[in-house]
């Protein structure tokens, strides 16, 4: 475990209060460090047409992809009306694209459990099948 690891999943637990879900009531925080050492956090935003909605996640990979990353190493992610849930297959491959070793997740009860991005998405299709990268 590192020993940042409860600090930053409290602070994707902060985003997560300030998500926009007035449709699921389903807020979802997440926090990325980027290879820079950088974090950015990211809450989903939800959409009256559904599917333009964001996720947590996705939302944080790519404000720090706007900041200048190209590749997060770890996304921190937390579930606070559902403690326990799991990244979505889109935000897996979202993921998968900029490199993401590690995910750590809430279970219920606050532990933390980390997992590797490759376990989450077994024979991922990636950068590289395109020669990118
Ligand atoms: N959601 C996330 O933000 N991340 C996930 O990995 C799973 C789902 C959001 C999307 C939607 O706003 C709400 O949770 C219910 O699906």
């Amino acid at each position: 475990m590192d020993p940042d690891d409860r600090r930053r999943m409290d602070e994707a637990r902060k985003a997560a209060e300030r998500a926009y879900a007035p449709y699921s009531g389903f807020r979802v925080g997440a926090l990325v460090v980027a290879s820079d050492g950088s974090e950015h956090i990211g809450a989903n935003v939800e959409n009256a047409a559904f599917p333009s909605s964001i996720c947590a996640e996705a939302n944080a990979i790519t404000t720090a992809v706007a900041s200048g990353a190209r590749a997060v190493e770890a996304v921190y992610v937390t579930c606070i009306d559902d403690p326990g849930c799991t990244p979505c297959g889109n935000c897996r491959q979202i993921m998968r694209e900029f490199g993401v070793e590690r995910v750590i997740l809430e279970h219920p009860g606050g532990r933390l459990e980390t997992y590797r991005l490759g376990d989450l998405l077994p024979l991922s299709f990636g950068p590289d099948a395109l020669g990118a990268r």
